[in-house]
């Protein structure tokens, strides 16, 4: 017989993971809603015209890595890669720009990308993602930068550090993407095969490269950071003004290139220091020719997306654990009714409450309370025991309102 596996680059997510992911998704939907951001959901598939006009035909996304089928009607549909494109999409479809402005959302889910799979990397993996379109303020891209960090910092991904650049607007871009492949093509015969290809339609990404040749030129290359206009850099300068005035440590990086097309002054990144090759936790920028880009009106935005399973990786096991339960245990039988009505009443007084449902012996109830991490065991026999797991120590119990009160005392609820 065949053996079924999950698709290459796909996973699973079992208990208890999947209740980490689901506290996370809580937690961003908590910073971001005190932050006015509402709730927003976009198809999982899209015409495929809108991500190779929205993310751009020359990126690494829309010329390798998309998911891409066409329907029994012959149109061609593509799995999301991103969030940014179908959120722009609605914007304009739902007329949201005669919403007040600027329109602030969040989604959450799954997206694709036919990439090879490594640690960290999938081919269906999950994207916590929010915008603001409609506003220029560089507040907003200085508050999207704090409420990112803030969902790390809440759901423990420990140290990351936060890369920032500006890549200022469209024509200030053009001119200097000329100067740039001026400069290469003087020393192009230094540069690896993939970048001299690559030197017409998108010169910027010789900056990612790893060939070492290509990597001594662009150490001398000219910077985009150096050639902004006037209001890109002052814009950039608020943006960093107000990074400062919150605290918010960052690196200025010049060469810092995103995967996607449609940026526009603002860029930034934050890495974990826990992650290996995989260490980009979540990233963003300004866009503010998106929705003009899609057939909208001209219409600034701004956001960013993580990555959900790389931020539990970097989080660790124990990070974003539930409260421990009261686990009840029988020592002898016929007190399964008491327990079963007591668990009841554990939980609605706001206790998580676990108890004995598999005909274990006392000894291997006791050993299950430890498993699943209860602070105290309830002992139901011929008197009724309250068990700290902490200390060890046993008390008994008057009855079954005193239960309650005795759980309420032990610490580690
Ligand atoms: P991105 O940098 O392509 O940006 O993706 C954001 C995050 O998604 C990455 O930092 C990473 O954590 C996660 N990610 C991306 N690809 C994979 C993969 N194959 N496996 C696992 N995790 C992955 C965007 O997607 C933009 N739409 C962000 C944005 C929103 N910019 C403006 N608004």
């Amino acid at each position: 017989m065949k053996k079924f596996q999950a698709p290459r680059g796909t996973l699973d997510v079992l208990p208890p993971d999947a209740r980490r992911r689901l506290r996370l998704v809580e937690i961003t939907g908590d910073v971001l809603g005190r932050a006015g951001y509402e709730p927003m959901e976009t198809p999982v598939f899209e015409d495929t015209e809108l991500f190779a006009r929205g993310v751009g035909e020359s990126t690494d996304i829309v010329q390798k890595e998309m998911f891409t089928f066409e329907d029994k009607g012959g149109r061609s549909l593509t799995l999301r890669p991103e969030a940014t494109a179908g959120i722009c999409r609605a914007y304009i479809e739902h007329g949201m720009h005669k919403r007040p402005q600027p329109v602030k959302v969040w989604t959450a889910g799954p997206f694709f990308r036919h990439e090879a799979p490594q640690a960290g990397r999938f081919r269906q993996f999950t994207q916590i993602d929010a915008e603001a379109i409609g506003s220029d303020d560089p507040t907003l891209d200085a508050e999207l930068i704090l409420l990112l960090a803030e969902i790390f910092e809440r759901a423990g991904t420990g140290p990351s550090r936060l890369r920032l650049s500006s890549l200022g607007t469209p024509d200030t871009r053009a001119d200097y993407l000329d100067e740039l492949r001026s400069y290469l093509r003087a020393r192009e015969g230094e540069l690896s095969g993939e970048v001299r290809e690559r030197l017409d339609r998108n010169p910027l990404r010789a900056f990612d490269a790893d060939h070492p040749g290509t990597r001594a030129v662009m150490a001398d290359a000219p910077r985009l950071i150096d050639r902004l206009s006037r209001d890109d850099a002052e814009h950039f300068g608020e943006v960093r003004a107000l990074l400062d005035a919150a605290g918010m440590p960052y690196g200025l990086d010049p060469t810092l290139v995103r995967g996607l097309d449609y940026y526009t002054r603002t860029v930034f990144e934050f890495e974990s220091e826990r992650l290996g090759a995989q260490a980009a936790l979540g990233g963003g920028g300004r866009y503010d020719g998106l929705v003009e880009e899609l057939g909208g009106p001209p219409t600034p935005g701004v956001g960013w997306a993580a990555g959900v399973e790389r931020m539990l990786l970097a989080a660790g096991d124990d990070a974003l654990d539930q409260s421990r339960p009261v686990f009840i245990s029988y020592a002898a039988p016929g007190a399964a009714r008491t327990g079963f009505l007591l668990a009841r009443q554990l939980r609605e007084a706001g206790f998580r409450v676990e108890s004995e449902q598999a005909g274990r012996s006392l000894k291997g109830q006791l050993k299950q309370a430890d498993r699943v991490g209860a602070f105290v065991t309830v002992i139901l026999g011929d008197s009724i025991e309250v068990k700290d797991m902490q200390t060890g120590e046993q008390r008994e119990a008057e009855n079954v309102d005193h239960v309650l009160e005795m759980v309420r005392k032990v610490p580690g609820a």
